[in-house]
C-alpha cells in the first residue's frame, strides 16, 4: 500500500521560485509530499499569488506586528502550522533568522535552500562575496536546519561554474537553476525516510 504523502509546509518571503519547483515536483503521483500549505511572513510575498494560482492554501504571519519579540511570532507560525498539520517545513528563500525554540520543534523536519556550497559563504550576498573570492565553482545547498545559521547537516548540492564574465545576476541565475532541480530531490528523499 501507498505510504500517505508527508504534509510539507514551504516558508517564503519573496518571489517563490523555489516554492513553484517544490510545488511542480509534488504534482507527480510518487512523490512523497504534498504541498498542503505555503505561508509568508510578508503579505506582499509575490509567491503568495503564484501558490495560489496552483490551488495551494496560503497564510501569512506579518513579522512586523510582532516587533521585537521572535518567540511571538514563531508562536504564531507555529499555530498555523500545527493548524494545518505540517509533518515537514522546507525554507524557501524565507529571511528571518529562528529562534533555538522554533529550530528545536522542527528538528530533523526542516530544510533551507541557500545559494552556496556550505559551509562556504553562510549568510547573505553570496554571489557578490564569490565573484570578490574568485572560486571557479560556486553552487547550491540543501540542509536540515539548525540553531546555528546555514550550519545543518546537509542533504544535497550541487556545484555550478564560475564563468568569465559572470555578474552576480549572471551567477545568481544559473545557481538558482541547480537550486530548482536539487530542491524537489533532497525533500523527496526526506519525505521517503521520517
Ligand atoms: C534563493 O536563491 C534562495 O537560495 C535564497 O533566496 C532566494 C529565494 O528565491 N535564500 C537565501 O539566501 C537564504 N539565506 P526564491 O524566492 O525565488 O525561491
Amino acid at each position: 500500500m501507498a505510504m500517505p504523502k508527508k504534509r510539507v509546509a514551504v516558508l517564503i518571503s519573496g518571489r517563490g521560485s523555489n516554492m513553484a519547483s517544490l510545488i511542480a515536483a509534488a504534482k507527480n503521483d510518487g512523490y512523497p509530499a504534498e504541498i498542503a500549505l505555503v505561508l509568508s511572513n510578508r503579505p506582499d510575498a509575490a509567491g503568495l499569488a503564484r501558490a495560489q494560482s496552483q490551488g495551494i492554501t496560503t497564510a501569512v504571519v506579518d513579522h512586523t506586528r510582532y516587533g521585537k519579540d521572535r518567540e511571538a511570532f514563531e508562536r504564531a507560525l507555529q499555530d498555523v502550522l500545527t493548524a494545518h498539520c505540517i509533518d515537514l517545513v522546507c525554507l524557501a528563500g524565507f529571511m528571518r533568522l529562528l529562534t533555538p525554540w522554533f529550530v528545536g520543534q522542527w528538528q530533523g523536519r526542516m530544510l533551507n535552500i541557500h545559494p552556496a556550497l556550505l559551509p562556504e559563504f553562510k549568510g547573505l550576498h553570496t554571489h557578490e562575496r564569490a565573484l570578490a573570492a574568485g572560486v571557479k565553482t560556486h553552487g547550491a545547498t540543501v540542509h536540515f536546519v539548525s540553531s546555528e545559521m546555514d550550519s545543518g547537516p546537509i542533504v544535497a548540492q550541487a556545484e555550478v561554474p564560475v564563468l568569465p564574465g559572470d555578474t552576480p545576476e549572471t551567477l545568481a541565475a544559473r545557481v538558482l537553476e541547480a537550486e530548482h532541480r536539487i530542491y524537489p530531490q533532497a525533500l523527496r528523499q526526506v519525505a521517503e525516510t521520517i
